[in-house]
């Protein structure tokens, strides 16, 4: 038995109205198309809403996730599941769904394999301090080059000040979902199943890449609480190999801006995705204003996530604005201001940048031989285990000739053995 309210259609209302009763369902209320759906959600305190596609807006969908009331959207055409599913809204049952069907989107999905029992995936967070060090560019390339070795991927934009990562790896569908992963995280109806459907699946040759897009609208960061992202990176881990999180610069925690304990944390998104990482790859920018400031934050970031490994990236090495031999004196000024060791220096290759972001896909796929892409390729290698690497053009040339060695060698024995 559910407690719902209804605010569909009167021709929908009339079809299902009977049958619900009849199975049992207790009916809070009926709305019409006047009636103020959050404020009877707010005073009927319902299990769930089914309400017409047309009229779940994106903030009556975070009003009744405050409220803890599920909601189902019942679509008439496709441009109201569009409008559904680009709000992050993945439960909708058809305008003549029967209540066998609606109860089944009602009671939620089936639970998936076990999650204790499955395997344990890394996560890696993707973070860097504000001026667009290339966070983005490093966590799509770097989730792309690790399905390439095999690995089965999941890639999450959790950045809430500026999400890009569906953009940068030109995926059409806009809706949110990593916001939608989230939400079900809060009703604790996300699983692995679910993680699959809300997924956008980015097309890999090995391996296996699935993205959680994110935010469209950074002003629904409300619905990124602590618990749901943990929650959502919890479950994505035990789901795949790997789990890349792209995520917001700011670190400030909203408790120094607001005395409010209870009011949401503008920030929590990054600091949970942060505290839920395995390791953090921290990206600058190589120029003089982006170094100092990683340098200013880096203290801060170590603070942040307690003791959690901290592997700098300083992207767009280049000689301009840093003089010759760029590579070594960034090197050197991280290490005497920063006490930092071996960072990874990624090459500034803006026709290869540029080249990604007109086709909507990686350097590494547009570009297989910039220096950006070898770079990328030495950190996901880094990331795998030594046995499950396949062997590069230099180890399969030696194995092949090893083996020519010993076939001749095996044939002239078998020559001089023979009669
Ligand atoms: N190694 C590189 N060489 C040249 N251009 C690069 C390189 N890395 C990133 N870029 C470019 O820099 C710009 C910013 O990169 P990206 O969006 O990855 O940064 P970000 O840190 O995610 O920024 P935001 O603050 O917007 O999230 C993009 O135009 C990207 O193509
Ligand atoms: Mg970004």
């Amino acid at each position: 038995m559910t407690r719902l309210v209804l605010a569909v259609a009167r021709a929908t209302e009339e079809r299902i109205l009977e049958p619900l009763l009849e199975r049992g369902h207790d009916i809070l209320a009926r709305l019409g198309p006047l009636d103020d759906i959050a404020e009877i959600v707010t005073r009927t305190h319902p299990e769930a809403l089914l309400a017409d596609g047309d009229v779940i807006t994106e903030d009556l969908l975070v009003h009744c996730d405050d409220e803890g009331c599920r909601v189902v959207a019942v679509c008439a055409d496709e441009t109201q599941r569009r409008h559904a599913a680009h709000i992050g809204l993945r439960d909708m049952v058809d305008e003549y769904a029967g209540v066998a069907q609606i109860e089944k989107v009602l009671s939620g999905p089936e639970l998936g394999t076990d999650p204790d029992e499955a395997s344990t995936g890394r996560v890696t967070a993707v973070w860097g301090p504000a001026g667009a060090p290339g966070r983005t560019t490093v966590a799509t390339s770097l989730s792309v080059e690790l399905a390439a070795l095999g690995a089965r991927v999941c890639l999450i934009d959790a950045d809430i000040w500026g999400a890009s990562v569906a953009q940068m790896l030109g995926m059409l569908d806009e809706s949110p979902g990593f916001a939608a992963a989230c939400r079900l995280a809060g009703q604790d109806a996300l699983t692995y199943d679910e993680v699959e459907r809300i997924s956008e699946s980015y097309p890999v040759p090995r391996g296996s890449l699935s993205v959680l897009t994110g935010l469209t609208r950074s002003a629904r960061w409300p619905e990124l609480t602590t618990s749901r992202v943990t929650d959502t990176i919890a479950l994505c881990r035990r789901w795949a190999d790997h789990v890349i999180v792209d995520t917001g610069f700011s670190l400030e925690s909203d408790e120094e801006i607001s005395s409010d304990v209870f009011s949401p944390r503008r920030n929590a998104a990054t600091l949970a995705a942060l505290r839920a990482s395995d390791r953090i790859l921290a990206v600058g920018r190589a120029d003089p204003i982006g170094v100092t400031r990683y340098l200013r934050v880096h203290p801060e970031l170590l603070e942040v996530v307690g003791g959690i490994p901290v592997h700098t990236v300083m992207n767009r090495v280049r000689s301009g604005p840093i003089g010759v031999a760029a590579p070594s004196q960034i090197t050197s000024t991280l290490q005497r201001f920063g006490g930092i060791d071996k960072p990874t220096l990624i090459a500034h290759d803006e026709r290869a940048a540029d080249a990604a972001l007109l086709e909507g896909r990686t350097i590494r796929e547009v570009s297989p031989r910039s220096p950006v892409a070898a770079a990328i390729r030495g950190l996901a290698r880094g990331m795998v285990p030594e046995a499950a690497l396949p062997a590069t053009r230099r180890e399969r040339r030696a194995q092949a000739a090893v083996k020519e060695n010993t076939r001749a060698w095996r044939l002239s024995g078998r020559a001089r053995t023979s009669p």
